[in-house]
């Protein structure tokens, strides 16, 4: 079998071929969600990036349109970087993109529909007035990009921050502006941090429990100013870090008389915050969709293979599935879920209920394919007394901890989960476990793993444990739920519904087609309960097909 067909993903976003990185300007316009994504026209590796455009009525099903922005003139001849949308109150989305400049300096540039009639927005026209932001003296022309979705203040401006550096300070730079067009710099940055470059920052509200609003409901960046809304919004400020390529978040609040965003005490320290995503997730974006009146949130998932194999298949790079996303109720986190629409892929359909794993056991869930499948279950604990002594060390390093004690690690209570992607051999695996530790007699941590070490006998590739603690009360509960979405080459997983995420890339080599197997195991000592596990296969969407133009 051809390797390169059998490892492309058939739901998550993928163009037929070649690189494609960050998502770009997401956004609903008339009855149509937009993807912008950078894109290389030429080949599986990143370069001569431009943004390529596709649309979608669900989310799940895409048709590619032709590229959006590509360089045509000096403002941006050495590339089209990543960029967002900001929604005028006119109802013209305009795009802020960077653009890298004839002496490779960073600018920002705006494009704005050249049809507003056309709900493809196929065409986008670019003013001579650009750029309209550079970096002045103060500022590394090679480390100044990904400007942000604006917000209006009552002060009638603009704001948006553009991601930067100083030497090892990772900063939001702010501007302001009346029109769109002639933008200030603020005498400070919006927040910094001591964590290098700050890529693809991302600057939205969320609305909080107990507030007018529904706490899962999206709060549109534009509202942002309401004096009204920002009494019942925290706001979240998302960075990603050269330096880690982890996306990291804190919630906070935010004084528009001072310009100042301020994470909450909880937040650790501020300068890293907590993940998104415990595993491959980059350059992420947020939009509101006014349709759903949901935040959702996109992310790029890289390869894991070498160069010379993503040349190998012709393509390199996926987006992760949409997720929507909110504040939780205690206002400790986001939760992440995937987008309700994906449900609508769902094709046959397995159960296990009320199956016991004995300490040392596994079983295979048979009965459908598994190769590009989404999985949920519920696990139950019965007894906590045997798990593990957990040493307050550990607490900073969960994927170390992975490391050690992975799903080969006879526990206490766990290892338990899922091997997926698994040969009938059970050679090849990856495994998304949970691992429950004791602090004292009545304090527990759990700790969600996806450990690809024996994924494939492949043996080059980039294979790192991703791990992250689960923020639940399992002495109360002493139930803890997964889901995982697999499709081919992506493990993309949601613990304590949506609590903690970690996304993998694998590359088995046998276990792939129909010869791919889901199976549950329990090396804990421990006896687990499967109370619930529902499977479905899933059926491949309409996946960016060119549309006839
Ligand atoms: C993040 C990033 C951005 C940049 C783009 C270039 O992955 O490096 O900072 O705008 O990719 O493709």
């Amino acid at each position: 079998k051809e390797v390169a067909t059998e490892l492309r993903t058939g739901y998550h976003f993928q163009p037929p071929k070649h690189w494609i990185n960050d998502p770009n300007g997401p956004m609903y316009y008339k009855g149509l969600y937009h993807l912008f994504y950078q894109y290389n026209p030429k080949g599986a590796v990143w370069g001569n990036i431009i943004w390529a455009h596709s649309v979608s009525t669900d989310l799940i099903h895409w048709v590619a349109l032709q590229p959006a922005i590509y360089p045509t003139r000096p403002f941006d001849v050495n590339g089209c970087w990543s960029g967002s949308v900001t929604m005028l109150p006119n109802g013209v989305p305009v795009i802020m993109y960077t653009g890298i400049d004839p002496h490779k300096h960073q600018v920002q540039n705006v494009a704005y529909p050249a049809n507003l009639s056309d709900p493809f927005l196929r065409e986008w026209v670019k003013p001579d007035y650009n750029p309209i932001i550079i970096p002045d003296r103060d500022i590394n022309a090679s480390a100044f990009r990904d400007p942000t979705t604006a917000w209006y203040g009552p002060d009638g401006h603009w704001r948006l921050v553009v991601g930067s550096k100083e030497n090892m300070r990772g900063t939001a730079v702010l501007y302001r502006s009346r029109d769109f067009k002639k933008w200030i710099k603020a005498r400070h940055s919006l927040h910094a941090g001591l964590t290098g470059m700050w890529e693809c920052p991302d600057f939205f509200p969320v609305a909080v429990a107990g507030g007018s609003r529904h706490h899962q409901s999206g709060v549109d960046t534009a509202e942002l100013h309401n004096r009204v809304v920002a009494e019942e919004v925290k706001y979240v400020l998302k960075v990603s870090l050269e330096l880690t390529r982890y996306d990291y978040y804190t919630v906070g609040t935010y004084d528009h008389d001072k310009e100042r965003y301020t994470p909450d005490p909880a937040f650790p320290d501020n300068d890293y915050g907590l993940r998104y995503d415990y595993g491959d997730f980059y350059a992420s974006k947020s939009f509101f969709d006014p349709a759903k009146k949901r935040r959702v949130l996109w992310g790029w998932a890289n390869e894991s293979d070498t160069v010379v194999d993503d040349q190998h298949k012709g393509w390199a790079g996926i987006q992760a599935m949409p997720r929507k996303i909110f504040l939780s109720r205690s206002g400790a986190q986001l939760i992440q879920w995937p987008v309700e629409e994906v449900k609508s892929l769902r094709a046959k359909h397995v159960n296990v209920s009320n199956k016991a794993i004995k300490s040392g056991k596994y079983f295979e869930v048979t009965g459908f394919k598994s190769v590009q499948s989404d999985m949920e279950a519920v696990f139950v604990i019965r007894n906590l007394d045997k798990a593990e002594k957990f040493d307050p060390s550990w607490r900073t390093n969960a994927q170390g901890l992975c490391k050690n004690f992975n799903s080969h690690v006879k526990g206490g209570v766990g290892p338990f989960g899922l091997w997926v992607l698994a040969s009938d051999d059970l050679e090849e695996r990856t495994a998304v476990f949970f691992r429950v530790f004791k602090t004292n007699d009545t304090n527990y941590v759990v700790l969600m793993c996806n450990d690809p070490t024996r994924s494939s006998y492949e043996s080059q590739i980039y294979r790192p444990t991703f791990a992250g603690f689960v923020n639940v009360d399992i002495a109360k509960t002493k139930t803890i739920t997964l889901r995982t979405l697999i499709d081919h080459s992506v493990v993309e997983s949601f613990g304590a519904g949506g609590r903690t995420c970690i996304l993998t890339r694998v590359y088995p080599k046998k276990a792939i087609g129909d010869d791919a197997h889901l199976f549950v195991f329990n090396n804990g000592e421990s006896d687990i309960k499967v109370t619930n596990l529902h499977a479905w296969e899933m059926k491949t969407p309409t996946m960016n097909k060119l549309l006839e133009q």
